[in-house]
């Protein structure tokens, strides 16, 4: 048997087929248009391994995908795919909309033409996961309850717009043609292969390099982390166990304001390789600009996904953050790879002001 999968060179996406290979000896194609975002390097350990079949190309290919489906006749198809970084949807929202809206839009077609085309036992046992995320909820008060999964969409930013339409467009197709979806709505995830252009990777690289930790605003804006396993754990849960049509929000139970965060990050860097003068790395933060429109909290309940599933995170906020701090430690070269001309313009650009 095989599964497909989109977008799985990116930071969750790769962290998933290393998992899944890691785990079961079931095939898995994975079609990634290796973006900025995306980095064949990430699964440099699945080469020769003849149950991963990578193929470079967009989901928004209809006929490549039309292909690949009829190919590999896969009995689920997990959907990381996307444009993900709020701050680049804000200097250029297009590519958002092309790969998050128009993307998915052909990527079902696609997969209603493969599932329509099935014999029926095939046809059942199909799924779609569409991986999602708690941004489509929009922004939370102090004192509010935390996002359940019929909390109203309201998102903010182009990123978070473009992921709620993906979500509305899975839905209906469920709706209106039966296909067979599940779709998760996952809080902020962390962990080994996350690309430095987001928070957590983004502290540990500068404060390496002696660079300033830029710290949005107040840093007082709340989000809830998940180690990126235990995003993995509960997709996997979900695709053998979730219910059809049913969203599943996904979450550490971990709600931290930014700066907490940046300190945590600098404190297990004092401790793990501090700087050769001794102080601490701290000192090195910087209060710069706020991000236009930025949400001020978001914090998952993910009561449902336990109570049918039985899934809960493995890993606590503190041995998950002193794990990946370990790992960006321990992979220099992944780090100096990844920081390429793309990535420093980037950087030039978003910090510019500052
Ligand atoms: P990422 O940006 O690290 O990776 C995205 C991957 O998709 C890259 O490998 C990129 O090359 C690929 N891609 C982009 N456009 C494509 C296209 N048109 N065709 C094929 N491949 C394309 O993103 P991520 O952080 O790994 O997020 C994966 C998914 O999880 C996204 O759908 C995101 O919305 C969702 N999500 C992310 C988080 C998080 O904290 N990172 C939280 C909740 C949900
Ligand atoms: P990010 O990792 O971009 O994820 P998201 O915006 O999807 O939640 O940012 C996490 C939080 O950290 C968010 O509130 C913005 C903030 N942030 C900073 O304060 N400084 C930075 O340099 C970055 C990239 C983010």
């Amino acid at each position: 048997m095989t599964v497909f999968v989109t977008g799985g060179a990116g930071f969750i996406g790769s962290n998933f087929v290393l998992d899944w290979l890691a785990g079961c000896d079931e095939a898995v194609v994975n079609l990634d248009a290796l973006t900025y975002a995306g980095n064949v390097h990430n699964l440099d350990s699945l080469r020769g391994n003849p149950h991963h079949v990578f193929v470079h190309g967009d989901i928004g290919d209809a006929a490549l995908v039309g292909r690949l489906l009829a190919e590999h006749r896969p009995r689920a198809v997990l959907h990381f795919a996307a444009e993900s970084h709020v701050d680049r949807s804000i200097h250029g929202p297009g590519a958002f909309v092309q790969t998050n809206i128009v993307g998915t839009f052909q990527l079902l077609e696609a997969i209603r033409a493969y599932w329509g085309a099935l014999e029926p036992a095939a046809r059942a046992a199909f799924r779609l996961l569409h991986v999602s995320t708690d941004e489509v909820f929009g922004s939370l008060s102090k004192d509010a309850p935390a996002f359940t999964e019929t909390h109203p969409y309201e998102p903010n930013s182009p990123y978070s717009a473009s992921k709620a339409a993906s979500d509305h467009l899975v839905r209906a197709y469920h709706h209106t043609y039966g296909l067979p979806v599940l779709t998760t709505n996952c809080s902020n995830n962390y962990g080994p292969l996350h690309f430095p252009e987001k928070l957590i990777p983004l502290m540990i690289v500068n404060a390496q390099a002696g660079k300033p930790l830029p710290v949005y605003g107040d840093g007082q804006q709340i989000r809830d982390w998940l180690y990126v396993k235990d995003h993995c754990s509960a997709i996997r849960c979900v695709l053998a166990r979730g219910r059809l049509g049913e969203t599943y929000n996904v979450g550490g139970w971990n709600e931290m304001p930014n700066l907490e965060i940046v300190h945590t990050v600098c404190d297990l860097l004092d401790e793990l390789a501090p700087r050769a003068d001794g102080i601490s790395y701290r000192t090195q933060i910087s209060f710069v600009t706020d991000r236009p429109g930025h949400d001020r909290r978001y914090a998952i309940d993910a009561s449902k996904i336990h109570r049918e599933l039985g899934w809960r995170p493995a890993e606590t906020f503190a041995s998950g953050i002193r794990k990946t701090v370990q790992w960006y430690l321990d992979n220099p070269q992944w780090v100096q790879q990844v920081q390429s001309g793309a990535y420093r313009e980037w950087v030039a650009q978003q910090y510019a002001a500052n």
